[in-house]
């Protein structure tokens, strides 16, 4: 049931309006002055304030701004007699909902409160899901790359700066990305996000830029870019490295000119974004071999970030599998679970070659699998962790790290592949891959597809 706060010294005017909101079904309070009107709200909860701009005492104008300062505030409307429509008018600048004028229109007054309240709501659920974002945005780990970044994070994000995050699939790149959004000046707007790799090369441009109804065959409607959804905010180019030249050398005319033109469209927009771009790639060989514009790598190579993969941080492995352990408690309802010591060490022990992704698979795994189990140990663990790592010890037969890394992806993905009856999407399920950086993988490793 919404609560409305009537504040007037007039008790005809209390008496009445509350007769009506009660009638429809509203809890009501009253207060014949600015200070009782404050004093009640620091007791009580209210959705609405019909407040009175002319009141003996703070007038309205002052309860309104004591209001606003309060920590989650109701909405105000204010009410304005003869002469005084010009301090309501002033009041709606200053954060009021609306106002209404005495004689009161039963019809405006409830509609406009509905109105309100539904605002009130709104604000409410926003509040509460960019703090969910913003405690998501918290990067678990104590090795020293992973105290150094959270460390180069809170330098940087404060300012415009461009990044590039580098990393393999699955380290945390988007994590990165939404604590650089969420400790910068734009945290209040919005961290849109585009990944460049599973968007069709020909539907990336209107994805990115927006189009005019009709300006191609299938616009049926006019669409709002991502530059523009971001205007203010923080634009994430997630897997830069798989955007085409053509779209490349756009974005490279947006950022130079910080104006753009949507598909179709005669009207240039102006661009107020901050660009965060990612790739698993090696952007440099991409430079190379002629994939990847050397201008724009150097435009949004301004900082360089580097999650490293976790077998090169695996003193972070205890702590973050205790940081999902209780993620996937709470998400499932369940009550809190332990991982033994023994267990921990089988963990640090295995190479995840789907980096944290894949540790966050396995342990939202062991918990949907023993819903009972309060204790997890070496047993509950999936078999895969156990055969990784005693093979190919040595690794002596290859003379670079990268050809060792090669063929030991190969082997495994190959293995996997198996498992699965050569099913692509479950095995990048199971390894906690995107399907489509599981299809990359396997083209780059000369691995045929056989679905
Ligand atoms: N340091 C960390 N602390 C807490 N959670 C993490 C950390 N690193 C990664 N994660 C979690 O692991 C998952 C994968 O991370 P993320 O999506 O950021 O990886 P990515 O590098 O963008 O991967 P991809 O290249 O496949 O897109 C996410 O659920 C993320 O929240
Ligand atoms: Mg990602």
């Amino acid at each position: 049931m919404s609560s409305i706060l009537i504040v007037d010294d007039e008790s005809g005017i209390r008496d009445s309006l509350r007769g009506v909101l009660e009638d429809e079904g509203f809890r009501t309070g009253e207060a014949e002055n600015g200070e009782t009107c404050l004093r009640l709200l620091e007791k009580h909860a209210f959705d609405v304030v019909l407040l009175d701009v002319w009141l003996p005492g703070i007038d309205g104008l002052e309860t309104l701004q004591k209001i606003r300062e309060l920590d989650n505030p109701p909405e105000v409307i204010m009410i304005s007699g003869h002469g005084t429509i010009e301090t309501a008018v002033r009041a709606t600048k200053l954060g009021a909902y609306d106002f209404l004028e005495k004689p009161l229109s039963i019809d405006r007054t409830l509609i406009l409160i509905k109105h309100a309240i539904d605002t009130k709501k709104l604000r409410h659920e926003n509040r509460d899901l960019k703090r969910q974002l913003q405690s998501k945005s918290v990067i678990v780990g104590d090795s020293v790359p992973m105290k150094a970044l959270r460390q180069q994070t809170s330098i940087m994000a404060p300012t415009n700066g461009r990044v590039l995050i580098y990393g393999e699939s699955g380290t945390g790149k988007e994590l990165v990305a939404h604590a650089i959004h969420a400790q910068s000046l734009r945290k209040d707007e919005m961290f849109v996000e585009v990944n460049c790799a599973a968007i069709p090369e020909d539907l990336i441009e209107s994805e990115l830029f927006g189009h005019r109804q009709g300006s191609f065959p299938g616009a049926a409607t006019e669409k709002e870019g991502k530059f523009q959804k971001a205007t203010g905010g923080t634009l994430f180019l997630d897997e830069v490295g798989d955007m085409s030249l053509k779209t490349q050398s756009k974005v490279l005319r947006t950022l130079d000119e910080q104006r753009f033109t949507p598909v179709g469209s005669a009207d240039a927009i102006t661009v107020d974004v901050r660009v965060i771009a990612s790739t698993n790639k090696d952007l440099e060989e991409e430079i190379s071999k002629g994939n990847f514009r050397e201008d724009l790598f150097y435009r949004l190579n301004v900082i360089p970030f580097f999650v490293p993969p976790l077998r090169e941080r695996k003193e972070d492995v205890p702590l973050l599998a205790r940081h999902f352990l209780k993620e996937f408690a709470d998400a499932y309802g369940r009550r809190s679970r332990e991982i033994t010591d023994d267990a921990i060490q089988m963990l640090m022990r295995y190479s995840w070659p789907g980096n944290v992704r894949e540790l966050r698979n396995v342990i939202e795994r062991i918990v949907i699998m023993n819903p009972t189990t309060t204790r997890f140990e070496r047993k509950h663990l999936p078999p895969l962790i156990f055969r990784d790592g005693s093979r190919r010890a040595s690794g002596g037969e290859f003379s670079t790290l990268h050809q060792a890394r090669d063929a030991y992806e190969r082997d495994y993905i190959l293995k996997k592949l198996d498992e699965n009856h050569g099913n692509v999407s479950r095995t990048a399920e199971m390894l906690g891959l995107e399907r489509s950086h599981l299809y990359r993988k396997m083209k780059a490793l000369g691995i045929a597809a056989k679905e």
